[in-house]
């Protein structure tokens, strides 16, 4: 797996940093072009002799002394992986913030690659919550944590925060170049349809009926497909920021989210409406803003169209589509209803009351049910993870049509 694979070891200024030398020479054993990274504070501990001798490269440390007129770019566009060993809380943040000060974090910025990150540092500071909130702001943009392990820290402290053995974040490594591998082009040719956010119906000119969605996952799903490299449009009402290599149409109300996909779903391959499209909407929006004191307005509401239904009864032959189940009852029950009344491929479920679970939430838990009665459940992770999840599926459910021996033998209960 790791032989001709050109890795970039950013290496971080922490008393761990001597590990890093290990972690070189395992990836140099196996075969990897490995290109050394420090930062200025690693200089401190280790000096940049020892890992210039044993990777593939002298050690690079500076966006400034280089031959190369661009380095903060190119290290990151050529690596087929990133891995940081170890990773300070200082990396951490910056990579998190996307600040690039040094040539390890303008390379990390500068990279589709995928990314390992190994924190080390000591038990208090790996607890604390403007590190946690960084990690998890890195997971759900896909980078891969390889945790510290509890054990004996610098100055004779016991607790998490101590490096991962050498021989587990070459593991690591291995595992998700295996997994890069699998999916990079899994979806290469294909046009992936993705809603985002909850839509905004106007009461008058200042006042909307809104809900609690955030868009999270829909953009997660979105950034998942793109990476593996699929051609993804996401029609959102929600600014988060752009995943690399997706285009996206921004809408307010259902009728322009419905008017956006009635365009683009013909010719989708997919269609994930991960969108809390409004049920009810004004009939009319006041022109200007309802003044207090001409009372308390009367807002007549009338149901919007359920655009998934809709996308579900003109669905061309092949398109694989996907729904959104968000429930606070009943959830298997009604998500099935809902799988067979819209004719869909796979519906993903959520309970939205449980802890930690749909709206606003970093995290989903989730259970995906397919219209051939498969059912899997992903316990509560971070939203990529839930991306990766469904995009699994729907690379199943598409492998599985395009199968010569494939007899229609899917159930599409309402057809
Ligand atoms: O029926 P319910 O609203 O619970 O179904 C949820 C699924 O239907 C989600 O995928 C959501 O995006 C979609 N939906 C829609 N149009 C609506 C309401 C929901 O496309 N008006």
């Amino acid at each position: 797996m790791l032989a001709g694979q050109r890795i970039v070891l950013g290496v971080t200024g922490g008393i761990a940093a001597y590990k890093a030398v290990e972690v070189c020479r395992r990836l140099v054993d196996a075969g990897a072009h490995v290109v050394p990274v420090m930062t200025a504070g690693a200089e401190h501990f280790l000096g940049r002799t020892t890992l210039s001798a044993l990777a593939s490269e002298p050690v690079q440390t500076s966006l400034w002394d280089e031959a190369s007129p661009i380095p903060h770019t190119r290290l990151g566009q050529s690596a087929d992986l990133i891995v940081v060993a170890p990773a300070t809380a200082r990396l951490l943040a910056a990579y998190a913030a996307g600040l690039s000060t040094d040539l390890l974090t303008n390379t990390l910025l500068a990279t589709r690659a995928p990314v390992v990150v190994c924190p080390a540092m000591h038990t208090e500071m790996w607890e604390h919550p403007a590190v946690q909130a960084n990690i998890a702001t890195l997971r759900s943009r896909g980078v891969h944590i390889v945790e510290p392990e509890s054990g004996r820290l610098a100055g004779g402290d016991v607790g998490a925060g101590r490096l991962a053995a050498p021989e587990a974040i070459v593991a690591a490594i291995e595992a998700v170049l295996a997994t890069a591998a699998i999916e990079q082009g899994q979806l290469a040719g294909v046009h992936v349809v993705v809603s985002a956010g909850g839509t905004r119906e106007p009461i008058d000119a200042v006042r909307v009926i809104a809900n609690r969605s955030s868009g999270k996952q829909g953009y997660a799903i979105a950034a998942e497909a793109a990476a593996r490299g699929a051609q993804v449009t996401l029609v959102s009402t929600v600014e988060l920021p752009t995943p690399a290599g997706v285009a996206v149409r921004t809408v307010e109300t259902a009728a322009q989210m419905q008017a956006e996909l009635t365009q683009l779903a013909p010719t989708a391959d997919v269609v994930v409406m991960a969108a809390a499209v409004a049920d009810f909407r004004p009939v009319l929006a006041a022109e200007g803003k309802i003044k207090k004191d001409q009372g308390v307005p009367q807002i007549v509401l009338e149901a919007t169209p359920d655009i998934l239904a809709g996308l579900g009864a003109a669905k061309p032959a092949g398109q694989v589509l996907v729904g959104f189940a968000a429930e606070t009852s009943d959830l298997l029950a009604n998500a099935t209803a809902k799988l067979q009344r819209k004719r869909l491929d796979l519906v993903v479920a959520n309970d939205v009351s449980a802890p930690g679970v749909g709206f606003q939430h970093d995290t989903n838990a989730v259970t995906l049910l397919r219209a051939d009665g498969t059912v899997q459940v992903v316990a509560l992770t971070d939203k990529r993870a839930v991306a990766a999840a469904v995009l699994d599926t729907v690379v199943e459910i598409r492998a599985h049509a395009a199968r010569p021996d494939h007899t229609n033998d899917t159930v599409n209960p309402t057809s």
